[in-house]
């Protein structure tokens, strides 16, 4: 039976409600972390919690707890719910608020919830996804990692209807990421992937991913990539948490279509592997 945690009360999974006057609830008023856990050890967790920092600092969202109690928090749901390969949740609302508002009043105690996904094993056979080219609708802050995902779930829902697993959003001509992923292309041996100042989630693996490249010799350059250069791509991966580094082989809506994942692609991939099994 699956473990949660909400604001500090550990209980089975199905236990748990929520007020549907939470700010979370009513106008998507929180923010939330995606975080990697392996046997039990939470991979990348500082870099994680630095981000939800800043995402918590960008919706000017205070805490009235310490951060200490929340490493806490996270590290008992990973150990408590014991699949080997878990996806620890973490959500933070501004909190409940009785008089529906805009407005949020001021001293409110925020939400916090957090869960664990069983995830499968990253290093399991990646043969290759399919991508669907698709205009960028979502807001223009997508560096928060905010819980109001409705363009991306739209996104999704119309790439999975047309047999595909991802999208690849793009903006006024240029790339930015997928609905929940980071991109990136090798173009002529060298490896590109839209700068942060594109509307995009500065990702950690997207993060952790540059530090590999660049230590394993591969140039690293990040840009802002017009949509046109897909078709030059030797080869073309996104990244997240959960899913390490997911080679595309075909993009509709472009020339690039490969039969399987590059060698480059599956040689960062292996690095990237060896480097959360040791994290
Ligand atoms: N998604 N871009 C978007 C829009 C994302 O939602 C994600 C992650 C990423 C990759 O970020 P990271 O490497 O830090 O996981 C990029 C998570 C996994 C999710 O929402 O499920």
């Amino acid at each position: 039976m699956p473990f949660s945690s909400l604001n500090f009360d550990i209980k089975e999974s199905h236990k748990l409600s929520i007020s549907p006057f939470d700010r979370g609830f009513l106008f998507g008023d929180a923010v939330y972390e995606m975080i990697l856990s392996i046997n039990g050890r939470c991979i990348f967790l500082n870099d994680h919690l630095a981000r939800l920092k800043k995402s918590l600092d960008s919706i000017k969202l205070n805490l009235n707890f310490k951060e200490k109690n929340l490493v806490d928090e996270i590290k008992r749901i990973s150990n408590l719910n014991d699949n080997p390969f878990q996806a620890i949740y973490i959500q933070i609302s501004r909190g409940v608020q009785l008089a529906r508002n805009h407005l949020p009043e001021e001293n409110l105690s925020p939400t916090v919830f957090i869960t664990s996904f069983k995830i499968n094993n990253p290093s399991d056979r990646q043969k290759g996804i399919s991508a669907l080219l698709k205009e960028d609708e979502r807001w223009l802050k997508a560096n928060i990692k905010s819980t109001s995902l409705l363009a991306n779930v739209l996104s999704k829902i119309e790439a999975d209807s047309e047999g595909h697993e991802e999208v690849i959003l793009h903006k006024d001509g240029f790339l930015n990421e997928g609905a929940v992923s980071n991109l990136f292309l090798f173009i002529n041996d060298d490896l590109h992937t839209p700068s942060l100042d594109a509307n995009i989630l500065p990702g950690v693996t997207r993060g952790k991913l540059i530090q590999s490249a660049e230590a394993d010799n591969i140039n690293v350059i990040q840009r802002i990539i017009h949509i046109s250069e897909i078709d030059d791509a030797q080869e073309v991966f996104m990244s997240s948490t959960t899913k390490g580094v997911i080679p595309v082989v075909k993009i509709i809506g472009s020339d690039f279509d490969t039969d399987h994942p590059g060698d480059l692609t599956s040689r960062l991939r292996e690095i990237y592997l060896r480097e959360i099994y040791q994290a």
